[in-house]
């Protein structure tokens, strides 16, 4: 026997030998085309490179490439386990040549692969054509040497292959294996071809022409070659049975379903079902596909589902899936890595589901019992039911339907479509009371029509989409020219749009016919709808249209450096200052970041020093950056910190950073994007700390080329200062403390050279002038540049002493404004106010007021340059007096 593994490789190593590339699998999520749910052939990673958008390093190619057709067109799911041949998982091995070989190379080279390398023989072999393609009719006979009755023209689509509207495509001719007389059937293109006997092992697509809606447009550049194996049915040859869940990948996985579970004779469908079904959760979840409750998402919950409730029906008292996911790992870890990389995520994705989906089970099914009781045989379930059904305990209405079909019971449609439209309504009205804007509206409209749009962002920057809506002014609009600023709605789309703290994306757009867009932001209104802000640079954009999108990568990696940090920031912060910290809000741009926490006081310059060094030692470890899916329930039980005022959905992804004690450094729900390993952050500054309000601080931070240019630019400050200071920059505290200390003392020196002044001591006696009479009283006034106001009371009273009996006014000037103060000895207390006196000096001097007691009054103006008048204004006003 020849195992699935042995014709993997066996048919990998027969191309490279014959000199193809041997390029890995894609990733099940194709990230060339939007129309596409899943890759489901192998030539889809291929497109663009057929089609001449693309070149690769080779001209000819072989691959093993992983397909998942489940959802959208190809919707085989109910008919899978009860057949032979369908799954929704299945692996095209396939050979490629680009504008190199074309059809007698790719019929010599299946021919030879077939009859001499692997052993088949000759007579067991049938080939189809296109019907009107005589040269491949032709070269069948000559390089195979078919007899005519058994090179069959098929005049269907059946043998023109396209990849939907499109895309390329061609005539093709497939291969059929004859499994013998005993089985029942008959060759293609006769009545009875549906019947086994005859199964199509390997279809050659002669690809030629490229299509557009439908419609063949134009030659391919170059004539080229695209094959597709179903690896199981060829193992299933190989293996002597009809029956592809009868081949060795199958059987132990069926088998190890089958010790798990009870195993009598009507079981057969329900184990056929988990093998494949676990085989499709596998690998969507090794590629980034996490269940939800829309897009990929949804279609992974349903067929994760669907094994389940078979589990279910097979007696599982508990979750079970799980436990399969060590047979899948043995059997194809070693053809896909990158099973073996995911294997616990796999598990922990799909125990989560399993667990949470007996719940909804055991629920649902308890009240479909109630509803269903008053119903008749071949009776309805009210539309309404099945929607609280599925609205409130989660409960699927195609499982609702399954449930009823046991019961010979149907579901009413209409009403389940009808309730759903009314609670939309009223989800609608709500949020306009809750005082949004009015054109949330148009989001509304298209939540409804579209659903959420997908991210794909997580895993790339790069993508295309198909437009969706175009929003100009507040209006829908069908197309946009350049000149326009519009809002486009793209049915999926990598650009991040602004939610959880971290700012949208920006980047470029750009078809194949000449738009040229520039993505200036990307928000995301009503946490569902990825709209991105973009300016037309050229050509014109309508609704229906490809896109190619690409995200600004230099700017997007910053603002993933910054958010990681923000996480690793938080746990720091925790873990040195307790776990009173939480997150009250932050900013991730891609220059810096900030992140606002609770916390009684300012840190100290050592706390923050320690929470930096420890941010720096996590991102020094470099570990990978890991990401979970999870209901935000689980997710907090599992010890992550969900964000301050974020809205969660159903699902939340989880993530986890660096390594603590004994556990991982960081647990956070977070829909951002992040770095994949913690070494990318490289760098984290913390520039500054400070009070948003009581009990809240904020911390400013800079990562990567940000910290560092910051650390040059204060390198360089310092370096400026210490050439100021003829010292070095290790020197500049001391010098600098040493400078401020100078000062201070000649300060207080000045400050005193300038009282004694006043006082008329010390050596400046030029200004002072001896007691004069005015109106009959001694009077002493002084006028002293820069004399400190502080100083103003306490010379006024020395000048007091000086004078014995009568009045001292002094004005001292300041940066060319004035303060004056007057004195009046206590005997003249009755005759003489210095208050009165004071307000003529101060209006001399521009300003208004002044006052105090009567013995000592103050007041100042703004006019420095009439000290001269505010005394000869006191003089003047106590000549009065006096008279
Ligand atoms: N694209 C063709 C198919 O999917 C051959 O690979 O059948």
């Amino acid at each position: 026997m020849t195992s699935t593994n042995d014709i993997r490789r066996g048919f990998l190593d027969f191309f490279e030998k014959n000199g193809h590339a041997r390029v890995p699998s894609a990733p099940l999520v194709p990230h060339n085309d939007p129309t596409l749910m899943f890759v489901n052939a192998g030539m889809v990673p291929f497109k663009n490179v057929f089609t001449g958008l693309e070149s690769r390093p080779y001209s000819q190619a072989t691959s093993s490439q992983k397909c998942v057709r489940a959802g959208g067109k190809h919707n085989d799911l109910d008919n899978v386990g009860y057949t032979a041949r369908h799954h929704t998982f299945f692996e095209m091995l396939g050979n490629f040549s680009f504008g190199d070989y074309f059809k007698d190379r790719a019929i010599e080279l299946a021919w030879t692969l077939l009859t001499k390398e692997w052993g088949l023989s000759p007579d067991r072999l049938t080939a189809t054509v296109y019907h009107t393609d005589d040269e491949a009719f032709d070269l069948w006979k000559k390089i195979a040497g078919l007899p005519e009755s058994r090179i069959i023209r098929i005049p269907t689509k059946d043998n023109f292959w396209s990849m939907g509207d499109d895309g390329p495509c061609g005539p093709c001719s497939e291969i059929f294996y004859d499994h013998g007389e005993h089985v029942p059937g008959g060759p293609p293109g006769s009545p009875d071809e549906d019947g086994d006997r005859f199964t199509e092992i390997w279809n050659l697509v002669f690809m030629q022409f490229e299509q557009a809606g439908g419609e063949i447009v134009s030659d391919l550049p170059r004539k080229s070659i695209d094959t597709g194996m179903g690896l199981e049915r060829v193992a299933a040859v190989f293996q002597g049975t009809t029956d592809n869940y009868e081949t060795d990948t199958f059987k132990a996985l069926i088998s190890a379903s089958q010790a798990l579970t009870s195993n009598n004779g009507e079981s057969a469908a329900s184990h056929r079902i988990i093998a494949d079904h676990l085989r499709t959760s596998g690998f969507l979840v090794a590629d980034g596909v996490f269940p939800a409750n829309e897009g990929r998402g949804y279609v992974l919950r349903r067929i994760m589902r669907r094994a389940m409730r078979h589990a279910h029906l097979l007696g599982a008292s508990e979750p079970l899936m799980h436990r399969l996911v060590p047979a899948l790992v043995a059997e194809m870890g070693a053809a896909y890595p990158e099973l073996v990389r995911a294997q616990p995520l796999i598990e922990a994705t799909l125990q989560q589901e399993e667990t949470r989906f007996r719940q909804t089970l055991a629920t649902g099914l308890r009240l479909l019992d109630e509803a269903a009781e008053g119903l008749e045989e071949g009776g309805t379930l009210a539309g309404e039911t099945a929607f609280k059904l599925y609205d409130t305990y989660g409960f699927p209405l195609d499982l609702t339907e399954q449930a009823l079909i046991e019961k010979g019971l149907k579901v009413d449609h209409a009403g389940f479509e009808r309730a759903m439209g009314e609670q939309k309504a009223m989800a609608r009205a709500a949020w306009k009371g809750s005082g949004a804007q009015a054109s949330d509206d148009i989001w509304f409209d298209l939540v409804e029509e579209h659903g959420a749009t997908e991210f794909t962002g997580y895993s790339g920057d790069e993508g295309e989409g198909v437009v969706l809506a175009i929003v100009k002014g507040g209006a829908r609009v069908d197309r946009a020219a350049a000149g326009d600023t519009v809002d486009l709605l793209l049915n999926q789309t990598p650009f991040y749009g602004e939610s959880g703290g971290q700012t949208g994306d920006s980047g470029k757009l750009s078809t194949l016919k000449g738009f040229q867009g520039e993505v200036e932001d990307t928000s995301k209104p009503l946490g569902k709808l990825h709209v991105l802000r973009t300016k037309v640079a050229a050509g014109e954009i309508a609704i229906g249209e490809t896109v190619h999108q690409m995200v600004d990568a230099e700017r997007r990696d910053r603002t993933r450096a910054n958010h990681s940090a923000t996480h690793l920031l938080h746990a720091a912060l925790r873990h040195r200052l307790g776990t009173h910290v939480t997150q009250k809000g932050s900013l991730v741009a891609p220059d810096y970041f900030r992140f606002d926490f609770s916390h009684p006081k300012a840190l100290t310059r050592e706390e923050i020093a320690e929470v930096e060094a420890d941010v720096n030692a996590q991102i020094r470890g470099n570990e990978p950056v890991t990401t979970r899916l999870m209901t935000p329930d689980e997710a907090i039980a599992a010890g992550a910190m969900a964000l301050f005022g974020e809205k969660y959905g159903d699902e939340v992804r989880v993530l986890s950073m660096g390594r603590g004690a004994g556990a991982d450094y960081s647990v956070e729900l977070c829909g951002g994007t992040h770095v994949r390993a913690l070494g990318d952050i490289q760098l984290l500054k913390i520039i500054s700390e400070s009070a948003v309000s009581s009990g809240v601080r904020r911390i400013e931070a800079l990562t990567g080329e940000a910290a560092r240019t910051w650390l040059v630019n204060r390198d360089d400050k310092l370096r400026e200062a210490a050439a100021a200071l003829k010292s070095s920059p290790e020197e500049v505290p001391v010098r600098v403390a040493a400078l401020v200390e100078d000062r201070r003392r000649l300060e207080r020196e000045l400050a005193d050279a300038k009282k004694a002044l006043a006082m008329g001591g010390g050596a400046a006696k030029a200004d002072e002038s001896g007691p004069e009479d005015v109106g009959g009283h001694k009077f002493i006034g002084q006028i002293i540049d820069g004399l400190n106001p502080k100083d103003l009371r306490s010379t006024v009273d020395t000048m007091k002493q000086r004078v014995g009996t009568g009045i001292a006014a002094l004005v001292a000037v300041n940066d060319g404004r004035a303060s004056v103060a007057v004195g009046v000895t206590d005997d003249l207390a009755g005759q003489v106010s210095a208050v009165d006196l004071v307000k003529v000096a101060v209006a001399a001097l521009g300003g208004q007021g002044g006052g105090g007691r009567p013995d000592m009054a103050q007041g100042g103006g703004p006019d420095g340059t009439k000290a001269g008048e505010a005394l000869a204004a006191v003089k003047d006003a106590l000549e009065k007096v006096a008279a």
